[in-house]
């Protein structure tokens, strides 16, 4: 494959495939395993992914590529070959995690800052020489009105840290995925929900331009335009493909090479409805495909439960909710498949 970055984020969001996040940290794993009774080793983290990574049509007909932890990029599969290969077999590029958390912003209760910057240079050339060829830096922004969260100041030192990553980025031949997660955990209405990610996406690409990023080499990964969980509404995806293109016509521009999605906390139908409402009301400037973690995994990971004999049906699991994805970033899933299956 080309390693020029904008063919590189051209093949990441090529038609009707999308992104697997399988990047939880070691932290979020062992939550998710705590839900299906699975110990978090790295024996069964490994497992795990390797369930996914081996099926192999799903992987090569609906995933352009994987973001990796950075156990997972050095790991290797029970039969000795690093998963990095397994994935590359499949046709499907490897990608890295190389955000090292958000952590509170000092002086704005609520509000975080994403760290990792320091040493990222070096970290790069390593994971480069592992097989990443994309990269993915995760902001977290917040929404609690009352309380004044999301300051300006946590807006603009994550967009500038986005920034300072995605130059990194691509100085390294690596392609950055920006993604300044606007969190659907709040009590705030989709206007709200609107308002804070139109600030955002407005300082991201303002930051993206001063650090002279060149966007043709860049996937935004953003949230949907949704209520928030706690204000017990759902938004119609018709509702949400609305206020979601509307914002990206309004903020994104059309030169970057794609958007993938993250899933956020809806559950794996919403998510699935809600892109599929999205590619549905297109043309669009970019292309829209998904970046699913809990989306896609939830699914397969009940399946899996821990145990061998498990993985088939696991993977098929795994298929399934990928082909749904599929379908949506062509604008072409129906509820009524979700069924059949
Ligand atoms: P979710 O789809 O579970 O939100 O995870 C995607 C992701 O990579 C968040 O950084």
């Amino acid at each position: 494959m080309s390693e020029r970055l904008e063919d590189i984020a051209a093949a990441m969001v090529a038609d009707g495939k999308g992104l697997l996040a399988a990047d939880e940290s070691s932290g979020t794993i062992k939550k998710r395993f705590d839900v299906i009774g699975v110990e978090s080793t790295a024996d069964s983290r490994r497992d795990y992914r390797e369930m996914m990574f081996r099926a192999k049509e799903a992987m090569a007909r609906y995933i352009s590529g994987v973001i990796l932890y950075d156990e997972t990029i050095r790991q290797k599969a029970a039969d000795g070959t690093p998963l990095v290969d397994i994935i590359k077999a499949t046709g499907a590029i490897p990608g890295i995690k190389v955000d090292t958390g958000a952590k509170p912003l000092a002086g704005f209760p609520g509000d975080t800052i994403t760290e990792g910057l320091d040493g990222l240079r070096e970290r790069l050339t390593d994971y480069y020489k592992l097989g990443a060829r994309f990269a993915k830096w995760r902001a977290v922004i917040d929404i609690d009105v009352a309380k004044g969260v999301p300051s300006a100041t946590s807006i603009g030192s994550n967009a500038h840290a986005l920034a300072r990553y995605a130059a990194l980025c691509q100085e390294a031949g690596i392609v950055p995925i920006v993604e300044p997660e606007v969190l659907m955990d709040g009590a705030h209405d989709i206007g709200t929900c609107y308002e804070i990610s139109k600030a955002t996406l407005t300082k991201l690409y303002t930051e993206l331009y001063a650090a002279r990023v060149v966007l043709e080499g860049t996937i935004l990964k953003p949230n949907m335009v949704l209520a928030g969980k706690k204000s017990g509404k759902t938004s119609s995806p018709e509702e949400v493909a609305e206020k979601t293109i509307r914002l990206f016509r309004e903020t994104v521009p059309a030169a970057i090479g794609g958007i993938a999605f993250l899933s956020g906390g809806q559950s794996d139908e919403e998510a699935t409805a809600n892109l599929n409402a999205i590619n549905a009301i297109g043309p669009h400037p970019w292309k829209l495909t998904f970046s699913y973690g809990r989306a896609l995994q939830a699914a397969p990971q009940k399946a899996w439960s821990g145990k061998a004999a498990n993985v088939a049906a696991a993977q098929a699991a795994f298929a399934h909710r990928a082909h749904m994805n599929h379908l949506a970033a062509l604008g072409k899933w129906q509820p009524d498949l979700e069924q059949a299956a």
